[in-house]
């Protein structure tokens, strides 16, 4: 019966779906969030239900367009279902040996864009300082918050240890500016030089100016930490050197609105994350990787 197969396959996919997506949630809520420099619980609250909402948004966002790209043409069977039998074998491909060569091809590819060297370096350069600031800004985030909540790593935590000045202040403060740098060159030559390859050639000027204003309100609420004098911002200051010519600008008043920037900062970043599915941003990453899993899919689906 074809419509109990799809009713199946639908139910399985969607089990697996929620599942994996209620996992993620419950860490989110459930890590202790004890080192975190916001004081105001009551912000941290908000900004965790508005963190979990946008990433049930995000994970719909990419379903939706995998299901999309799954409705390709000379295909049997429904959407669903072929992304089901899909997932056995990219599991085995990602365990196989083939994955680590192909994982380098794909980085060069997507990441590198060793192709648009040759062809331009500037805008290679704008791809790779705000990708790559991104890409190495997720990977921190990953170690830091191992660190401080699972692993309670002191030298994460304490002022002056050197994992919290050279990984917390210095390791953040680089790959932003590095990302600010990029962003900053894709905005002049979008808004002020206007090259007509533009259209097909960059991401949507909102993803730009978007990403723009969460990396430049990070930079603005280090420096009211830094200004306010924080806890967590009181020595060392120079490790977190944008954060703290910024600092320089603002009067110590600035500390007391700490919590407010924090709060701010926070959904924006989440908006953000909720907005990628939808943005040309997620389709330059997304793209080698569904041409990858194209050559898995069978044509008719056994
Ligand atoms: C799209 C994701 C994000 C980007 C691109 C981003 C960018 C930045 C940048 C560039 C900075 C300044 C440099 C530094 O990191 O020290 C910063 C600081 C900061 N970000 Fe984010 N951020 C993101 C997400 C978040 C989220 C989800 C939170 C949690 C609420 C957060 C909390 C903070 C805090 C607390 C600081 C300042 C720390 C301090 O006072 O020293 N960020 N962010």
């Amino acid at each position: 019966m074809p419509d109990q197969r799809y009713m199946k396959d639908r139910t399985s996919l969607y089990v697996l779906f929620f599942g994996m997506v209620l996992i993620i949630s419950l860490i989110i809520l459930l890590l202790p969030y004890e080192t975190v420099y916001v004081q105001d619980e009551a912000y941290l609250d908000t900004f965790l239900i508005v963190i979990v909402a946008s990433v049930i948004v995000f994970f719909l966002g990419t379903l939706y367009n995998v299901l999309l790209w799954m409705e390709g043409k000379g295909l049997v069977g429904t959407p669903e279902g072929r992304l089901l039998r899909l997932l056995p074998r990219i599991l085995k491909f990602v365990l196989s040996r083939r994955f680590g060569r192909i994982l380098s091809v794909f980085l060069k590819d997507a990441l590198y864009l060793s192709k648009l060297k040759g062809r331009s370096v500037l805008r290679w350069a704008t791809h790779l300082l705000v990708l790559g600031g991104f890409a190495a800004m997720f990977l921190l985030d990953l170690l830091v918050t191992f660190s401080l909540d699972f692993l309670k790593y002191q030298p994460m935590i304490e002022d002056g240890g050197w994992a919290k000045l050279w990984i917390r202040d210095f390791g953040f403060e680089l790959v932003g500016f590095m990302m600010l740098v990029g962003l900053t060159m894709a905005t002049v030559r979008r808004f002020i030089f206007k090259p007509k390859i533009l259209r097909t050639e960059l991401p949507d000027a909102t993803s730009i100016l978007f990403l723009l204003a969460v990396v430049l309100g990070g930079f603005i609420l280090e420096g009211m930490g830094i200004a306010g004098r924080i806890p967590g911002h009181q020595v060392d200051q120079a490790y977190s050197f944008l954060g703290y010519a910024f600092s320089q600008l603002m009067p110590g008043s600035a500390g007391q609105y700490y919590d407010q920037a924090w709060l701010i900062h926070g959904v924006m970043s989440a908006l953000l994350i909720a907005y990628i599915p939808f943005s040309k941003l997620f389709h330059m990453i997304a793209t080698p990787i569904a041409i990858e899993a194209d050559k898995m899919l069978p044509t008719r689906v056994r």
